[in-house]
């Protein structure tokens, strides 16, 4: 069973209690979460490996740590994971970035699939896929599939909200793929969005509603 790890860190709550705010507007809402997604990306690099590097300090020589050769991916479902591509690359800048586009049919909220693109040696990376929201679990499981069709074998899921619904899907269809979130929320609607959620992520974030 893949792992979820719930990060309740005080600032991360505190940015994601005004993000869900009705009355926080487009230009908030992207800078907050660009902020969450670099807080919580310390969380999901945790457990990248170290390795003893030589250096020499201006007062002598040491040895010191430095993460060890990791080669990362970062993969945003299109529209809204965009959102949390550029705090991620905040704290890896050497990360490539690959591009999943789904969107949600609104009768029946399964993925439909329109884009694909992703660095050559997507394989050999460890990768972060990133969409704010985590709801029926569609579209993280299909973009997840894709990945693993091309070959890769270390991917893990960071979300801002999440529905119980969606890690449960996640978890059955992927239990090697770990899950980040920000929150876990009650339900879904009837339409299948968050409650009490953030709304429509995309829109949100691109303000297009
Ligand atoms: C939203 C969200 C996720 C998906 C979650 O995208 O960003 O990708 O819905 O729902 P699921 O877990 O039930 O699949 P949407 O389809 O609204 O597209 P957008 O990001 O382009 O607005
Ligand atoms: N997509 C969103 O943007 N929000 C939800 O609550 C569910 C799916």
């Amino acid at each position: 069973m893949s792992k979820l790890t719930v990060i309740n860190h005080p600032m991360v709550q505190h940015k994601l209690t005004i993000m869900r705010d009705v009355r926080t507007g487009s230009k908030d809402f992207r800078e907050l979460l660009k902020e969450i997604a670099l807080l919580m990306g310390y969380e999901v690099t945790r457990d990248f490996p170290l390795e003893d590097v030589e250096i020499e300090t201006p007062m002598e020589k040491m040895k010191a740590r430095k993460v060890s050769g990791k080669k990362v991916a970062i993969v945003p479902i299109l529209r809204a994971g965009l959102g949390m591509v550029d705090g991620l690359l905040t704290l890896i800048p050497v990360a490539k970035v690959g591009h999943i586009g789904l969107y949600r049919n609104e009768e029946t909220h399964k993925p439909v699939f329109y884009y694909c693109k992703l660095p050559f040696d997507i394989a050999q990376r460890t990768i972060i896929v990133t969409d704010p929201m985590l709801a029926t679990g569609g579209s993280a499981c299909d973009a997840i599939d894709l990945l693993k069709e091309k070959g890769c074998t270390n991917i893990r899921l960071m979300c801002l909200v999440a529905a119980p619904e969606g890690v449960r899907a996640v978890q059955e269809k992927h239990p090697d793929v770990d899950i980040y979130v920000a929150a876990v929320d009650d339900r879904l609607n009837d339409n299948c969005y968050i409650l009490p959620g953030l709304g429509d992520a995309g829109d949100r974030i691109f303000g297009t509603k």
